[in-house]
């Protein structure tokens, strides 16, 4: 989809259709007092009919329009003007994106960024709806034999109607948006594929597949290598699968050589039965989703090298299956990980910090400004926040702080979880050195005082996404989150995301 922005006059926009949002009161402002003026009043008489009570997300085309130089006229429902919030507006404009889908329409020109959203400016709206529209046409139906057409999909979006000092903002913002929906997007198909297709060494393809688009320079190790480095903790889960594991490096560099990277390392399990503590058969199959740690690293590759970002980055994903059979783990066993820490592994299921603690050892070769973990990595923190917030946890509040600003500002939110002391000898073992899991209680923060064991010398974050990369039920399906948040993350450090500091 091809994207523009506009200041000027919306009865004289030709083309397909304009869409413009109405409230519950049906008072007419701005865009839509002008065009209904245009037409002698037909916009407010039908209205008055009561035909369309502005509901939010519902919608009413208008056609043909006397004055109106636009083929249709979309009227989208936004719903009592004071309630109107981002979670409003997204569904406002996927709305009228859908809407338009069940037309002939090829083109729309949107005056949504126009109505007033508590707390945001006409940048934030420009950049949230291009990022929406163009999220809201992804589909995945690769793998049905008949997918669906796409004849009806909107190959023009205007995003209007900004002042005219307005107009380099909203387009950088349009840039924006759009470079982290196809950022999304690459995060999604990787979500969304199953276990059999996305393997190790499928992903570890796929970054190739990236890195040559993009001129990204990429390292894969082989388990010989990792064998060699002494990643004892992330071989022993791969060693119960036939799928070879992979630890795939991907780097970008958009500033000076000398400048410290930030590393962002993605969890890249492509399927977690458990192991030999096998998880029960009820929606095993979303354990496909347990690389999406590694899509979004991906995905945020895709994002940052399609808008050149001044900033150096190394992407670090490990990456394996995590299978019950002869060789697999077994509860007991005590493995020895890169950083010479002996674990004892009570539970075979809690994998995900088997090969992330080897992943993040390895990381500090890179010399990196901060190291940034993304993980579907436990079940506690989907009991916790469910699919609203990702959960966070820091040894550097600073570093957090940008991650939840960044949250924030993308509305693609995580909640701070504290990493206390108090909480660590939780992972007490008779055996050796650390235990893989506490008791009980608070399994997301004992999953992190696991993986702070081994980034106790560089400052760290850690994103536990196991409610919010995928959806569950009639709506299943990868998010593509959270792209968003490291997206304005890194904007936000190349100075290029108005983060409140
Ligand atoms: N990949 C899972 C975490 C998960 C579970 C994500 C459910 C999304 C939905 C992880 O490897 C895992 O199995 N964690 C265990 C840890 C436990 C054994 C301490 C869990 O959360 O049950
Ligand atoms: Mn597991
Ligand atoms: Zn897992």
């Amino acid at each position: 989809m091809d994207f523009s922005i506009q200041s000027g006059t919306p009865e004289k926009q030709k083309g397909d259709c304009i869409a413009i949002g109405i409230n519950e009161s049906h008072k007419l402002g701005g865009t839509a007092a002008q065009l209904d003026e245009a037409c002698g009043g037909k916009i407010a008489s039908i209205l008055k009919r009561g035909d369309f009570e502005a509901k939010v997300g519902q919608t009413l085309f208008l056609h043909d329009l006397s004055n109106i130089a636009a083929k249709r006229l979309l009227l989208v429902g936004c719903g009592k003007e004071r309630k109107f919030n981002e979670d409003k507006y997204d569904q406002a404009v996927r709305a009228s994106i859908k809407a338009i889908s069940t037309t002939g329409a090829r083109d729309l020109v949107c005056y949504l960024p126009e109505i007033h959203v508590k707390g945001r400016d006409t940048t934030w709206k420009v950049y949230k709806a291009a990022e929406l529209a163009e999220d809201a046409q992804y589909r995945f139906d690769e793998l049905k034999t008949k997918s669906r057409e796409k004849k009806h999909r909107l190959h023009n979006l205007t995003l209007a109607h900004l002042d005219e000092n307005e107009l380099s903002a909203g387009k950088q913002a349009v840039a924006i948006g759009r470079a982290i929906a196809q950022g999304m997007a690459l995060a999604k198909d990787l979500g969304n594929l199953p276990g059999n297709i996305c393997t190790p060494t499928y992903l570890a393809d796929q970054a190739n597949k990236l890195a040559d688009k993009y001129g990204l320079t990429t390292t894969i190790l082989d388990e010989k290598e990792m064998e060699q480095l002494g990643m004892g903790a992330l071989l022993s889960v791969s060693r119960g699968s036939r799928q070879p594991a992979k630890l795939i490096t991907i780097e970008y560099q958009g500033d000076k050589k000398s400048e410290a990277p930030i590393a962002l390392v993605g969890k890249g399990l492509t399927f977690d039965a458990g192991g030999i503590s096998l998880k029960p058969a009820a929606a095993m199959d979303e354990m496909k989703y347990d690389m999406c740690g590694a899509a979004s690293v991906l995905g945020t590759l895709k994002v940052v090298a399609e808008l050149k970002l001044p900033i150096n980055i190394v992407g670090i994903i490990p990456s394996s299956e995590n299978l019950p059979d002869g060789e697999a783990n077994k509860p007991g066993d005590i493995v020895t990980s890169m950083s010479g820490q002996t674990i004892e592994i009570l539970n075979t299921d809690a994998e995900g910090r088997l090969i992330l603690c080897d992943a993040l050892t390895y990381s500090e070769k890179f010399k990196p400004a901060a190291v940034i973990d993304i993980a579907t990595l436990t079940g506690a923190c989907v009991v916790a926040l469910g699919e609203h917030a990702s959960g966070m946890l820091c040894n550097t509040d600073s570093l957090g702080k940008e991650l939840l600003q960044a949250g924030e500002y993308s509305h693609d939110r995580a909640w701070q979880l504290p990493l206390w002391d108090s909480y660590q000898k939780k992972l007490d073992s008779n055996f050796a050195d650390i235990a893989n899991i506490g008791n009980r209680g608070g399994g997301t923060i004992t999953a992190a005082c696991f993986l702070s064991r081994f980034t106790k010398d560089f400052k760290w974050a850690h994103l536990d996404i196991a409610g919010t990369a995928w959806l569950t039920g009639k709506q299943k399906g990868a998010t593509g989150r959270p792209v968003p948040l490291l997206s304005h993350f890194l904007l936000s450090r190349c100075g290029l995301s108005p983060i409140a500091s």
